[in-house]
C-alpha cells in the first residue's frame, strides 16, 4: 500500500504548517515532540545514515517519516535548497497550550521576553538559546512573528522545545521582571530567580517605555565604557548563563 503523494500533501499543508528546513531542524523538532505530517529527502539513504551517525534516538522515527523525492520536486518545495536535501512540515503547536504553560505557576525556569525585536535571525538564535537552557518560553512583543520561516530556520527546529508566542506587554506571564539595560545594576551582584521574566530591548531602540514600567529591576551586563551595547542574542546568552549559575 502506498501513502499519499508527498508533493501534493505538502501543497495542501504548506500554508498552515511550519517549514523545517534541513536535517537538523527536522531532528530537533521530532525529538521535542513535533507532529510532522510530511517529510522529504533527495537522498533518503544519506539522510538516514546521517541520523544513524548524529541522532540514533530519532533514526527509526525518521525512517518512518521520510519519503524520497526527485531533486527538482524538493527544490520546488523550499525557498532555497539546504545542503542536507531534507525538508518537512510540522504542525504549529497550539497557542492555548503555550499560554497555559507560560502562565503556569510556580515556574521553575525563566521566560525570555524580546521587546519589539526587529531581526529575524536574532529571534531564532534566542529561541535556540532558550531551548538549550530549558527556559519555559520565549515571548515577543511587537510586530515580528516569532514563527516566521526565517526565525524557525535560525532556531534550528527548537521552537518545539520551548513555548514561543507573541503577546502584548500587558499580557506578559507572571513573575518578577528583570529588564536588561546597560544603565542597570551590574548583573554580577544580582540573583536571577527561577521564575524570572527576563526582558530584552529592541535592537534599534532598546526597552520600550511600557516594558520599563513593568520591570521591577534593571540589570546591566558588564561592558567597558565606550561600547554602547551588545547584540541582542549574545545578551540573552550571557543572562541565561548567569541565571544557570544560580548565585548572585
Ligand atoms: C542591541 S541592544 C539595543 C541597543 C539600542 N540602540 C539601545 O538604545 O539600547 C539590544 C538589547 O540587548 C540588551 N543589552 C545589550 N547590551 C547590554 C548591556 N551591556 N547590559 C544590559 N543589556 C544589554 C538590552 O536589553 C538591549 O535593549
Amino acid at each position: 500500500m502506498t501513502g499519499p503523494d508527498p508533493v501534493s500533501l505538502w501543497h495542501r499543508l504548506v500554508d498552515t504548517c511550519v517549514l523545517l528546513d534541513g536535517f537538523h531542524a527536522l531532528k530537533h523538532a521530532v525529538r521535542f515532540g513535533a507532529e510532522v505530517p510530511v517529510a522529504v529527502a533527495v537522498d533518503r539513504g544519506a539522510a538516514l545514515a546521517l541520523a544513524e551517525e548524529l541522532a540514533p534516538d530519532v533514526r527509526d522515527t525518521l525512517d518512518a517519516l521520510l519519503t524520497q523525492v526527485p531533486e527538482s520536486a524538493y527544490a520546488s518545495l523550499v525557498p532555497r535548497p539546504h545542503p542536507t536535501g531534507v525538508a518537512a512540515l510540522a504542525v504549529r503547536p497550539s497557542r492555548a497550550a503555550h499560554l497555559e504553560k507560560l502562565a503556569h505557576t510556580p515556574r521553575t525556569t525563566p521566560v525570555v521576553v524580546l521587546d519589539n525585536p526587529r531581526n529575524l535571525g536574532n529571534a531564532g538564535a534566542v529561541i535556540r538559546l532558550a531551548a538549550g537552557f530549558g527556559a519555559t518560553g520565549v515571548v515577543t512583543t511587537g510586530t515580528l512573528d516569532p514563527w516566521h520561516p526565517t526565525v524557525v530556520r535560525g532556531g534550528a527546529g527548537l521552537h518545539f522545545a520551548t513555548a514561543v508566542e507573541r503577546l502584548t506587554v500587558a499580557e506578559l506571564p507572571p513573575g518578577p521582571v528583570f529588564a536588561l539595560d546597560p544603565e542597570g545594576d551590574d548583573i554580577r551582584g544580582v540573583k536571577l530567580p527561577d521564575d524570572a521574566v527576563l526582558a530584552f530591548g529592541s535592537e534599534r531602540s532598546g526597552l520600550s517605555p511600557e516594558l520599563r514600567a513593568r520591570a521591577g529591576h534593571l540589570v546591566a551586563l558588564p561592558m567597558r565604557p565606550q561600547v554602547s551595547s551588545y547584540n541582542l542574542a549574545t545578551s540573552v546568552a550571557m543572562t541565561l548563563y548567569h541565571w544557570s549559575l544560580g548565585g548572585a
